[in-house]
């Protein structure tokens, strides 16, 4: 049974913290972090004060895409465990009123899944239109332009089958056929398996990628090409994905997974949506209308964008509309956000503080990737340690993702606490984590992780800015100043998003007070807010109750 207890709307209150499992807690000493280490680290993520976790793919895969690639999506990969742990992770997860969503990867398949094996074979198996197949065009070439987003066309020829299949990502990843109703059914049914479980709800992989084009059009130019530093080494973004994703036949089946949700009370999905700008609110939008999706994962902070007009932009879109979408610095995609956002390494501590604090101020549900609240820098994997196949394809222009996937760091003990002394983790231990570990943080004042608890701690209580309006403030360059407003409360925030120091003149009226505050900030006389690079600071106005900066 998924947990019972609060709203069932828990989730617009909630914040979530994604696990990649591989890389959390090992508990057996392969260097492979598993469900068991999970459960283990349960009272860290309550002390903490998430209210759910996104687990990362921990289905059977061979793993080439490090479980995106799904061989069976009712089977936990021996390398995590096996179904009693999860049901065990879970049981323990809802003792401590923990919720668990799970990482539904129903796009495609890996080309080991049954159903693949079968269908590569030839055009008479029964899963043969489970996939989608193509013939060849006259000079033998694939069906169409559409490409991968991990490199080369989105076409591989199987010989024995005598056609060519689509995969939007690597060739080991087939894309499935949701126009086939026996696929449609089958996503249904493993959401429903795991529903039964006990599980609280989905993250969904890549949901706008279910349904492509049924006549193969060309994706036309769009006219970014080598503009974007990315897409100099990739030319996935030269095209607009008109036809490869995003096709409006997905939201009858987004109505028939919200008909399943609604069966079980208190489930949820969370759909991933990776669109461009232009494209990404109206798909979200329509995802997430009533009997569709509860929350949709915006590509909105993953960006490099930090500045006020940026941010305004982003927290604009979320106020003021219906549409509440869930936010992230950070995911096991991207660069982590102390290291994209710092220009070096000695910024990523305030950085981090300002991320986390920004995040944590803001409508929408939040969500922590593993170490924000470590204030983790991206790892610098050398070349011959990477895995992960996108980085090794577009290397060195883009690093691909490792270096943000590298082990939790626990203590400084040996391999940081994740492993065992003489397990070898499967990605190295940046040399810089050991020093931000968990051990090193949890009792000093003023790390991110002490921060990070009590950010978490306000927003659900006190400041009460998991709802709310956002009013903000016309203000010089480099800062940005909203305000939260509940009712009669009001919280207002400011952020220096710059390197220089700024004096901020507030409303000379009232007596203002810092509820919460980078070390530096302080209100100085005639309500003249001093802000040091970097700093910011939630402040209220008018109640003598909160005269104490922490
Ligand atoms: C996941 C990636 C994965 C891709 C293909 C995503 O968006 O987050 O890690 O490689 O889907 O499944």
């Amino acid at each position: 049974m998924a947990l019972n207890q609060g709203a069932p709307d828990w989730w617009r209150k909630a914040v979530l913290y994604q696990v990649y499992p591989r890389s959390f807690q090992d508990s057996n000493g392969d260097g492979i972090g598993d469900l068991k280490g999970i459960e283990q680290r349960l009272g860290y993520l309550s002390d903490l004060g998430v209210d759910a976790i996104w687990i990362s793919p921990f289905f059977k895969s061979p793993m080439r895409d490090f479980g995106y690639d799904v061989e069976d999506h009712r089977a936990v990969d021996p390398i995590f465990g096996d179904l009693n742990d999860f049901k065990r992770l879970l049981d323990a997860a809802h003792r401590r009123g923990i919720r668990v969503m799970i990482d539904l990867v129903l796009s495609h398949a890996s080309e080991t899944h049954e159903w693949f094996r079968d269908a590569r074979l030839s055009t008479d198996s029964r899963y043969s239109d489970c996939f989608v197949w193509a013939d060849a065009r006259p000079d033998g070439g694939p069906p169409n332009n559409w490409l991968s987003i991990f490199g080369g066309p989105a076409w591989t020829w199987e010989p024995r089958r005598r056609q060519y299949y689509l995969h939007n990502f690597l060739s080991s990843q087939p894309d499935l056929n949701f126009h086939n109703p026996v696929v449609q059914q089958e996503a249904l049914d493993v959401a429903r398996w795991w529903l039964e479980l006990g599980v609280d709800g989905f993250r969904l992989d890549t949901v706008n990628f279910y349904f492509h084009n049924v006549a193969l059009k060309d994706n036309p130019p769009s006219g970014r090409g080598r503009t974007q530093v990315v897409s100099e080494s990739n030319p996935y973004g030269f095209q607009e994905h008109l036809y490869d994703k995003n096709q409006p036949e997905v939201l009858n089946f987004l109505d028939r997974l919200g008909n399943l949700l609604a069966e079980y009370p208190g489930s949820m999905a969370l759909g991933e949506v990776g669109a461009e700008r232009a494209w990404a609110d109206q798909l979200m939008e329509a995802y997430s209308a009533p009997g569709r999706l509860q929350l949709c994962y915006t590509f909105d902070l993953l960006s490099d964008g930090f500045s006020p007009d940026h941010f305004r932009r982003v927290i604009g879109i979320q106020s003021g509309t219906p549409l509440w979408r869930c936010l992230s610095f950070s995911n096991h995609d991207v660069v982590r956000a102390a290291t994209r956002f710092s220009r070096d390494e000695s910024e990523a501590p305030l950085v981090s503080k300002l991320a986390m604090a920004l995040l944590l101020s803001l409508p929408g549900t939040p969500c922590l990737y593993q170490g924000d609240e470590l204030g983790l820098t991206e790892a610098d994997v050398p070349f011959d340690k990477l895995v992960d196949p996108y980085g090794i394809t577009f290397w060195p222009t883009f690093k691909g993702r490792d270096g943000c996937r590298t082990p939790m760091p626990w203590n400084t003990g040996p391999n940081a606490g994740f492993t065992t002394r003489d397990g070898v983790p499967w990605l190295p231990i940046s040399e810089d984590h050991p020093a931000l570990s968990v051990s090193e943080q949890e009792t000093a004042e003023s790390s991110v992780l002490t921060l990070v608890k009590d950010l978490i701690r306000i927003r659900k209580t006190e400041l009460g800015f998991a709802a709310g309006e956002v009013r903000f403030y016309e203000m010089e360059d480099g800062i940005l100043m909203f305000d939260r407003v509940s009712g009669e409360d009001v919280v207002t925030c400011v952020f220096n998003l710059s390197r220089t120091r700024h004096t901020v003149q507030l409303d000379p009226g009232p007596i203002w007070s810092i509820v919460l505050g980078q070390q530096g900030a302080s209100i100085g006389s005639n309500e003249r807010l001093e802000l040091p690079p970097l700093a910011w600071a939630y402040l209220k106005s008018g109640s003598p109750d909160f005269n104490s900066a922490p």
